[in-house]
Formats: C-alpha cells, structure tokens, sequence
C-alpha cells in the first residue's frame, strides 16, 4: 500500500510547556511570576526544577517556599517536584502542611536528600568562602555524585507523596495537558559558568538542565520565560558589574535582604549584557520585568501598559529591543510586575 507523507507527520498536540528561569543572580522574583501565569494562564501542573532548600521563593502576600512549587498558589494545580531538587525532608513536609497541599502534590522517587546536621555542617566552609546559604544543598549533591547520598525513596516520611515525575510529566504532554516549569537562582549561578566561578551554585541554572531536572528532553519545551528585575541584586559575594554604592542604595530606598539568609543584598544598575546573554543561553522565548515600581515611582500597582510612567515604558521598549537582538526565538514580553501581589502585574501572554 502507498502511503502519504501525512500518515508518518502529525500535527504537533496542544500540550503548552513554559520553562521560568531567572536572568541574573536569583531573586529576581520568579516565584511572583510563577504564581501570576499558573492562576491567569490555568496550567494543569507546576513542576519545580532544581534548587534545594537554599533558594526561596515569595509568590504573594508574603507566602514562602522554598522547596514546593510556587505555584501551589494556583488551587487547581497538580504540583510536582522533580528528581533533580535536593530535597530536606523536614521543610518540605513543613510547607506542605503550612500550605495545605498534601492532596495534591507528587515529589520524585529520585530527588537527593539533604542530611541533617552532616551535610550542613560540611557546607560551613563554603559558607565563608563563597556566600553559600548554608541549608546543606551542595554537599547532598557531592554524596550524589559519590554514589552515596539517600534518594527520596529511602525516605519513610515521604512514601505517601512519592511519584515518577518524568512519567508524569511526559503522560500530561501526551494528553495535551499545560505544564509550567520554574527554576530557581539564576544564570549567573550556574555552576559550569566559567565567567562566574567559583561563586556559583552546585548545579546548572538554565532551561536546559531544568529540562533534565524534571525529566522532558528539548523537543517538549515550548516556552522559555526569562526573569529580569528592573534592576540587579546579588545576596553573596563575587563579580557584580554597576553595583550601586551605600548611598545610591539609601537615595532610591531599595534595601533588600535575601529570602532564605536575610542578608542584605547587594543592588546594581541593569547590566544590558548580561541580561541579553542570559536571554541566548538559555534560549529564551519571553522576558519579563519585576519590581518596576521600585525602579520608577509612579508605577506601584499598574495593571495596564499604558498606564505606566513614560520612563517605564521607554525602559522596557528599549530592553525589548535589545532582547530581540540577543535571540531570534524571541518573542516578546511575558509579563511586567509593579509590586509583590499576583494582582500587581501587566500579563501580557
Ligand atoms: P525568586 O527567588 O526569583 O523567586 O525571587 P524571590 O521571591 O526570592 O524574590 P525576591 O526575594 O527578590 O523578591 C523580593 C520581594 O519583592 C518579595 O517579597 C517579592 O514578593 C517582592 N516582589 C516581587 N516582584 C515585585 C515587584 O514587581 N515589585 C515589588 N515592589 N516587589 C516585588
Ligand atoms: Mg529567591
């Protein structure tokens, strides 16, 4: 029998698959935009990729994770943690239960697990060299590569939640469902950076190895959204071009301390570059804009781009621009936020 072309090609599915990384040094208020595009754009499931206890995330009204997806705050949403998370057992169980999510979250047989005081301690070095965060992250994935560490399924405390995400995940793509994966830290902290080692963290922060984090290969990704804050912040030590001096910082009044360490963060002018290599390395379709409001008074709680401050406008037509050149996968801007409520944001997909 003679067959068409058409018998062996088919239509791509409506399955929808957006990555959320950061573009600078972390922090750039992910966990805001993750929680703004799972409510507005309705996606079946948040997957969390990367990171362990050491990278926090504010999604709205003050709520913190650190381990659950920031997502959870879409009450509809399926919530996942992939493999490639380092888990502690204690604060994911914590935020489970603060946040009511039990029924509804799935966290990877493979995830590496944190122990306790040991890999804590060990990290205390690192700790004062490079500004680590101290939660035992880094020295968990060392037991990892030795073949040593515990894996989530070794863990009694966590047997009721304990899933296969990459089943999971590529199941939902099969039945066309919407996923949204977010990543934690940023580009600047990916550990194989040769610009920014050794002040990095312990694995790759990039689409591509999200991807790897919950299991999906390149072809499923359809969507990388790259966070930008309107200005720069970096909570440890190491290169930082444009750092604003004490008295810049206490003029525009935007003092800032870490999630997780409580440190004060270093802040800086937006580094073009930078943020127009993050945008190609990690391939990305979308940027988005935070803290806006904090950039340029006049802007807290704008909902519509028209009614932004001509200077806002201009500074975000002109990043535009520039990221249309970085990348020709480019497609525009995601999102801008003007404050730290899910309500305070232009959503622009
Ligand atoms: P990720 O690690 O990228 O998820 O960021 P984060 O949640 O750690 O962000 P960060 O701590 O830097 O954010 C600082 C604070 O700013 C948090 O309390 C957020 O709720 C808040 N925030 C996020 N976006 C905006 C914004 O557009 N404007 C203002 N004023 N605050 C924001
Ligand atoms: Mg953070």
């Amino acid at each position: 029998m003679k067959r068409k072309n058409d018998d062996f090609l088919r239509p791509r599915g409506k399955s929808l698959l957006t990555i959320v990384v950061g573009g600078f040094y972390g922090d750039e208020g992910k966990g805001k935009i993750v929680g703004c595009l799972a409510t507005k754009r309705q996606y079946d499931y948040v997957v969390r990729a990367g990171g362990g206890p050491q990278a926090g995330h504010t999604v709205t009204d003050g709520k913190k994770v650190t381990q659950i997806p920031s997502g959870f705050i879409a009450p509809d949403a399926k919530l996942l943690i992939g493999r490639g998370t380092v888990i502690n057992p204690d604060v994911v169980l914590r935020e489970i239960e603060t946040y009511g999510v039990g029924g509804r979250i799935g966290i990877d047989y493979g995830c590496t697990i944190i122990e306790g005081p040991k890999h804590i301690e060990q990290e205390r070095e690192l700790v004062e060299r490079i500004g680590s965060v101290g939660t035992g992250t880094g020295p968990a994935r060392v037991d990892r590569l030795l073949r040593k560490a515990k894996i989530a399924k070794d863990i009694k405390a966590l047997r009721p939640y304990l899933v296969d995400v990459a089943a999971e995940v590529n199941r939902a793509i099969n039945l066309d469902k919407r996923i949204l994966v977010e990543g934690v830290q940023g580009y600047c902290l990916s550990l194989l950076n040769y610009k920014f080692y050794p002040y990095v963290t312990s694995q790759d922060t990039t689409a591509s190895q999200f991807a790897v984090d919950v299991g999906i290969g390149p072809m499923a990704i359809d969507e990388v959204v790259v966070v930008y804050k309107a200005y720069v912040s970096r909570v440890g030590p190491g290169p930082m071009r444009f750092e604003w001096a004490k008295e810049q910082r206490d003029a525009r009044g935007t003092e800032e301390r870490g999630t997780v360490s409580g440190r004060l963060r270093r802040l800086g002018d937006f580094d073009k570059n930078l943020a127009k290599e993050s945008l190609s390395r990690n391939t990305g379709t979308h940027a988005a804009i935070t803290c806006i409001d904090r950039l340029f008074k006049g802007n807290a709680g704008v909902k519509e781009f028209d009614q932004l401050t001509k200077e806002a406008k201009d500074f975000i037509e002109k990043l535009n621009t520039l990221f249309k050149k970085a990348s020709k996968y480019y497609r525009g801007i995601a999102a801008i936020s003007t404050g730290p409520n899910l309500e305070d944001t232009i959503l622009l997909v």
